[in-house]
């Protein structure tokens, strides 16, 4: 006798009463039907079959057994396979011994009759099985199958939750969702733009944006007030772990404000993505200006989960004749500087800091000189012979005791910076710090006052740091108003009003305080050595625009790939996009670029003058 349903689940179909994680001991005596995709089934000798059937929402174990499943049904359900789609009919009873693991794993579901949706060929990939899974190629050409896998699912779950958090979060402050186009034109974010011909305007192309920068400053002046929008962005630049050439941004600006009122808004929103998802309290984000962040990490991004921060000890280098030294101290804005790391000496072997030297060679430096601290204030092995009469300065400066390893980097500021900063990161990995349990978790900050511009030495120009439109900050307008390009350090010593938002050593977001006023903006483009034609030409929209009341402004960029990745804990970017590119910009499930037709191109009035 089928029991009376207890309340329809609201994802109820023709094909399912509830979903495959929905099904509990409360429902034992019911009549449900299931569908989804067999993960995974067992033969138990004759006459019984375990099949585990699995949809977006989970797994329910689904019984055919001799006593209670028709002969016909049991048939058909000795013949499924793995990926098979199906729906199940039958009657919920309590396991005799439940899994644990599963929280629909106190109850079977025991078939009455089962309908295959589609039978399945031999499966590339099986999402039941993490271990053995395929290349990435393997996975990204056959996604449809590689997104099915329960991991992978949970990730676009908390993809649209952080979408959904957003939206709500941004709205209940005011915020209005505001689309903005996709064919535009070029917005300068330091990356190449992709093009897009016109076939209506024969020789004129569209970029698409690299972030919706100029619409959102534009909506401000058109009196939006707060402007929010999840919006694609393209950018043409070498991927990496964490960037995509197709990517998303949580995209914000607000009017009449200060830095102080955008990071009080975008604080609040982390807070509550992390406290959301995660169940985590973020503590007040501290503050690190970019200078500082510079020195002692070597990169504007720190991961502040652990020490090992760069000391100068320039002043004491200059004491010994080690030439390695002198030699970098010698240089234009020579330094030499120190990293300590505690209980080095026990996991650093000889062969780990000599791969150091070939590590930091690719960020232009000459090598790694290591020693290490002895017991009685000594230091020993490696360089310690040349270091004999500074040990004891040196060990105080670097808070160093025995055991530890100290490294140097010896070169000009911007070469040791760079080296010790990346090499920081990789000794951290090599002492395994993030994996003590004592391990702080997350590490939150905001990074601020950057410089405007930064020197290019091998285009001989400067670029501006965040963008062209980031207002200097309101110490330095005076300076900046006055500035002469050709005077590069007081150019460079321009701090902006821009800020990053960092959490574990990666820039989640960025952002700054815009220019409002058109002399202002005029001002950076003579700066970056934009002509005034040039300057019209491509920006004579927004410098219009400026001459009507633009209200002070100013927003934030998170990206929300990266979002994810923290909140998923995932290295990889790709694997919070649903169908991402590789390294090289391709898209393998749809064999992504490829040729067109001649005809095509015809149409576009575009000749390749490609010969391969
Ligand atoms: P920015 O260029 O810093 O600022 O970008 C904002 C955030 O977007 C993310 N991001 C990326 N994620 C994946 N792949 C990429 N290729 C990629 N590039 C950037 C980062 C970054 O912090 N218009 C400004 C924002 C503003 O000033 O309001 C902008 O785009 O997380």
């Amino acid at each position: 006798m089928p029991a009376t349903a207890t309340r329809r689940s609201p994802l109820a179909t023709a094909y399912r009463t509830h979903t495959c994680g929905e099904l509990r001991d409360a429902h034992a005596g019911e009549r449900v039907k299931l569908a989804g995709w067999v993960h995974a089934y067992r033969h138990q000798g004759k006459g019984l079959v375990f099949v585990d059937l699995r949809d977006r929402a989970g797994l329910t174990q689904v019984t055919f057994d001799m006593e209670d499943s028709p002969a016909d049904v049991l048939e058909a359900g000795s013949k499924l396979r793995q990926e098979d789609a199906v729906s199940v009919e039958g009657i919920v009873r309590i396991k005799e011994s439940p899994n644990p693991k599963l929280p629909t794993g106190k109850i079977e579901v025991v078939v009455e009759s089962v309908e295959v949706l589609a039978k399945t060929a031999p499966p590339p990939l099986l999402p039941s099985d993490d271990d053995t899974l395929p290349s990435e190629e393997g996975r990204l050409t056959n996604r449809y199958l590689d997104l099915r896998r329960p991991a992978m699912q949970r990730i676009l779950q908390v993809r649209h939750e952080v979408g959904a958090i957003a939206r709500e979060y941004f709205h209940s402050i005011g915020f209005l969702e505001v689309e903005t186009p996709i064919l535009c034109k070029s917005t300068p974010e330091g990356a190449l733009d992709f093009l897009v011909p016109s076939r209506m305007n024969p020789g004129q192309w569209y970029a698409l944006p690299q972030s919706p920068q100029l619409f959102k400053q534009i909506l401000m002046v058109a009196g939006c007030d707060r402007y929010f929008q999840i919006t694609k962005c393209f950018r043409d630049e070498d991927l990496r772990a964490d960037r995509q050439p197709e990517f998303t941004q949580i995209d914000l600006e607000m009017s009449f404000v200060t830095r102080e009122d955008v990071m009080r808004a975008m604080e609040g929103f982390a807070r509550k993505l992390w406290k959301n998802v995660l169940d985590v309290d973020v503590p007040e984000l501290r503050r690190m200006t970019y200078r500082e962040a510079m020195d002692t990490y070597g990169i504007d991004r720190p991961d502040l989960r652990y020490g090992l921060e760069l000391v100068d000890v320039s002043d004491i280098a200059r004491r010994t004749d080690f030439k390695v030294f002198t030699g970098a101290l010698e240089k234009p804005r020579g330094v030499v500087k120190a990293i300590r790391v505690p209980g080095g000496s026990h996991v650093l072997t000889r062969k780990i800091t000599d791969g150091y030297t070939e590590f930091v060679k690719t960020f232009g430096a000459g090598g790694v000189p290591v020693t290490k601290v002895v017991e009685g204030g000594k230091l020993e092995g490696g360089v310690a012979k040349f270091l004999e009469p500074l040990a004891t300065d040196l060990i105080a400066r670097m808070g160093a005791a025995p055991g530890d390893t100290i490294l140097f980097g010896a070169d000009t500021y911007s070469v040791v910076t760079k080296s010790l900063g990346e090499l920081r990161q990789k000794v951290a990995r090599d002492m395994k710090l993030l994996d003590a349990p004592s391990a702080p978790k997350w590490s939150f900050l905001w990074v601020v006052d950057f410089p405007m511009f930064e020197w290019d030495a091998e285009t001989s120009r400067f670029f501006a740091m965040h963008h062209p439109f980031t207002a200097p900050s309101p110490e330095d307008v005076g300076r900046f108003m006055a500035a002469d390009p050709r005077e590069h350090d007081t150019v460079e010593s321009i701090v902006s009003a821009g800020y990053d938002m960092v959490v574990n050593g990666s820039e989640i977001g960025g952002g700054s305080i815009r220019i409002h006023q058109q002399d202002v903006q005029k001002k950076v483009f003579h700066l970056l050595g934009i002509s005034e034609e040039e300057a019209q030409a491509k920006f004579s929209f927004l410098l219009e625009a400026l001459r009507f009341g633009a209200p002070p402004h100013g927003g934030i960029a998170f990206g929300l790939d990266r979002l994810v990745m923290h909140l998923a804990g995932v290295d990889n970017i790709r694997d919070v996009i649903a169908f991402p590119k590789t390294q090289t910009g391709a898209d393998l499930m749809c064999d992504c670029p490829s040729p067109v037709d001649k005809a095509q191109l015809d149409e576009l009035y575009i000749k390749s003058t490609f010969a391969g």
